[in-house]
């Protein structure tokens, strides 16, 4: 297939570029590296410098595009608290502008990045995509708005689309000898902030909250390595049906405490990892457990690196290649 992805020199988006490339598709990458990498462009892709908000210039009715994966967003929930127009923006209207461009070049199929997030406290456990949708952040409000708008659209205007909501992305994806990992700027995410304090780059992880009703008492967050999850979006590909909106979760169903996390980057860097408990963080929920029974039967999808120890194990790799070295 041709494909556009949107946000390819992002994190998830870099990985799954990669894995499309290597199942023969085509692959043009649109992203205006406000927050990705050059380095993390695939070499065999072509890349286009543009806003999502100008993808129609790409997307035009001529170029023959079949799908695209739209990666491409701000992720931070503190900041977009903050920051809201920035987020709305970006994210919910940047995604409109892409569908509007989707329509117009009739392109039959988009697979859409959408989060846990959307969900906020979860009033069962653990969440099923019927659950309750009632996002803490503007984060989640604005993707939200997106999977909505996927629901009308794949109605009026028969596209075919697909919804992956990511719980935590963990891990790096080894490609040509090279790994593939995470960085982000600010980095908000547990598992690379924790791999800063073991190679000695920050001095303590800070643990918001150690009195959730949980084993340890420390939030509970369910990880996915981002190979596993990069497949699901080639199953997803294969799946979108015109005039249906699917959504899927994509977690593994098994929670890991901030605590346990922290032991397990210990154990497989061999530094310790000393933490500082800080006040509980506004908006957290005190555990957050996907159910991926509907990914799993309707896609087929299964995890392959379902443990902790495989997804910190493959982030140290990327780290000590990738990070280690540069000065903060
Ligand atoms: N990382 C996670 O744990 C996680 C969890 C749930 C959902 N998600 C979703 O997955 C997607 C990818 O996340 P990530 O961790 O790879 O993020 P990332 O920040 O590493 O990558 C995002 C990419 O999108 C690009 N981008 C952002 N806004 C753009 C715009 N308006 N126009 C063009 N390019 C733009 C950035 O330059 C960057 O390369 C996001 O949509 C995010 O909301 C991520």
């Amino acid at each position: 297939m041709k494909l556009l992805v949107t946000g390819g020199a992002g994190y998830i988006g870099s990985v799954v570029t990669r894995m499309l490339l290597d199942h023969g598709h085509q692959v043009t990458v649109l992203d205006d590296l406000r927050t990705g990498h050059r380095e993390a462009l695939a070499p065999d892709a072509t890349h286009v410098d543009l806003p999502v908000h100008e993808a129609a210039r790409v997307l035009t009715p001529d170029a023959g595009f079949d799908g695209v994966l739209h990666f491409a967003a701000l992720i931070a929930a503190g900041e977009s608290m903050t920051h809201p127009e920035l987020y709305w923006h970006t994210n919910t209207v940047g995604s409109l502008a892409l569908i509007d461009a989707v329509r117009a070049a009739r392109v039959p199929r988009m697979v859409f990045s959408s989060t846990a997030a959307v969900y906020g406290n979860p009033t069962e456990l653990p969440i099923p995509e019927t659950a309750v949708k009632a996002p803490t952040s503007t984060y989640g409000a604005t993707k939200l708005a997106v999977d909505m708008a996927l629901t009308s659209e794949a109605i009026a205007h028969e596209l075919g689309a697909v919804s992956l909501r990511y719980f935590n992305v963990a891990g790096a994806y080894r490609h040509d000898g090279a790994a593939i990992g995470e960085r982000h700027d600010p980095e908000t995410h547990l598992i690379p902030i924790a791999l800063d304090v073991a190679a000695g780059r920050r001095e303590k992880l800070q643990l918001f909250g150690d009195d959730y009703p949980t084993v340890d008492g420390t939030c509970v967050r369910d990880y996915i390595h981002v190979e596993d999850l990069a497949r699901a979006h080639l199953l997803a590909l294969d799946a979108a049906t015109p005039g249906r909106h699917r959504i899927y979760n994509l977690g593994n169903g098994n929670g890991f405490t901030n605590r346990q996390v922290v032991e397990v980057v210990r154990e497989v860097t061999g530094h310790p990892v000393p933490v500082e408990v800080a006040p509980r963080r506004e908006g957290d929920p005190a555990e957050l457990v996907a159910s991926s029974a509907l990914a799993r039967d309707e896609l087929g999808w299964v995890p392959a690196k379902p443990t902790l120890h495989d997804m910190v194990g493959d982030a140290w790799a990327f780290y000590r290649e990738h990070i280690a070295g540069q000065t903060s």
